[in-house]
């Protein structure tokens, strides 16, 4: 199993040396091997992903990915601004399954903005079509309007649209998902649309609904994107997966993860059709505390854990990770990002070595 490092800028370097530390204290073997990315690859290479860093990720089972961008870079050309490097290896990996849990510990709970009875214990699944939607639909642009309200003035427009493979792709891996996170069987899917408005997403719940005859083991409800992100706020337990198109799981993604708070604890993952996939934290490079010894490792380490989970089939060792972060938590360690009065401040490679002792 290999596995491609790319820690990248910022606190990227320092979260993932504790990642790495966490994956050397299982009992696997696995070959790691890190290139540069972002605008440390800018520095390096003059460009944000070189075609070293892109052929490592290729020829790897997983990639491993810290956070890239800084302030710094904000006045270079797009292309070579360090978060093209996320762009670009999403395109040429073809990673079109993006999934964000959104898990709240018990031992967090006060982080969240909602009642600690809302929100202790949830542990839900965000899955999000990546690679197709408005965001990508042609054509788009600018011109002039030939009808609509006002003819004859400036108007914008963009195009919605899937593809019935599309849909079914991602169909797939959200009931598959569901059924992992249920021991194999069962489990429950949201597919979240707009069909009372919508042609596409019209469109998107027959075929969910076509693909969901392969899965009668789980249960399928479909919901509208409005009333999704009531739910959500309301009663966010009620989900277990949710899959939606791009534009929708930005939003609703985003929605899901400040429930639990703290962004330092948000591992993702975005998979392929072979379940090869790029894992990485929620959160970015965070410049403002970079090289302090500060940042909270444990989105990396949880990241870590995903991958072990959907790319290298290491179920076991990857609850052994989540496990020990749960125990960490009881123990009352805290990085700055989450400390609570009465809990025990501790700083990134501290947190990796709490991990460690705590898988035993
Ligand atoms: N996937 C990515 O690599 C990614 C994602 C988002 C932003 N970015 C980039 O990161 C840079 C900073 O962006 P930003 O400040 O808007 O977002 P950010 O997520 O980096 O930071 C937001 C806030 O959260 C804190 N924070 C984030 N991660 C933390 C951690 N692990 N532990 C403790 N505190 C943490 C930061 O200190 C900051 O106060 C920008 O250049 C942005 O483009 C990269």
């Amino acid at each position: 199993m290999k596995i491609a490092i790319l820690p990248g800028d910022g606190i990227g370097p320092e979260i993932m040396a504790e990642a790495v530390k966490v994956l050397k204290a299982l009992d696997l073997r696995f070959e790691m091997e890190t290139a540069v990315v972002g605008g440390a690859a800018y520095e390096a290479a003059g460009h944000p992903l070189p075609e070293a860093t892109l052929n490592l990720a290729k020829a790897a089972d997983a990639v491993l990915f810290g956070a890239v961008g800084d302030w710094k870079y904000d006045k270079l050309d797009r292309p070579l601004r360090p978060e093209q490097a996320i762009l670009g290896l999403r395109k040429h990996l073809g990673l079109f399954a993006n999934f964000r849990p959104a898990i709240c510990y018990e031992q967090l709970t006060a982080a969240s903005s909602l009642k600690p009875e809302l929100v202790g214990g949830l542990d839900i699944l965000i899955i999000r079509e990546l690679t197709g939607d408005i965001y990508f639909g042609q054509p788009r642009g600018r011109r002039t309007a030939v009808d609509g309200h006002f003819p004859g003035t400036e108007e914008a427009f963009d195009t919605m649209r899937y593809s019935r493979p599309e849909i079914e792709r991602i169909a797939h891996v959200a009931f598959q998902a569901a059924r992992k996170r249920s021991g194999g069987k069962g489990g429950k899917v949201t597919s979240v649309d707009k069909a009372n408005v919508l042609e596409t997403f019209q469109f998107w719940k027959d075929v969910v609904t076509d693909v969901h005859k392969d899965y009668a083991d789980v249960e399928l409800e479909h919901m509208y994107v409005d009333n999704a992100a009531m739910q959500l706020v309301r009663a966010p337990k009620k989900f277990d997966v949710v899959v939606t198109g791009n534009m929708f799981g930005d939003i609703l993604s985003d929605e899901a993860a400040m429930l639990t708070g703290s962004i330092g604890m948000l591992p993702s993952a975005s998979l392929d059709k072979n379940n090869k996939g790029l894992y990485e934290p929620s959160h970015g490079s965070a410049p403002d505390i970079a090289g302090q010894g500060v940042a909270n490792p444990l989105a990396t380490i949880l990241s870590a854990a995903m991958m072990l989970r959907f790319s290298l089939n290491q179920e076991v060792a990857a609850q052994r990770i989540e496990a020990a972060v749960q125990k960490v938590l009881s123990q009352g360690l805290r990085t700055a990002d989450i400390y609570s009065e009465g809990t025990t401040r501790v700083g990134t490679a501290q947190m990796g070595d709490a991990v460690i002792k705590a898988m035993g």
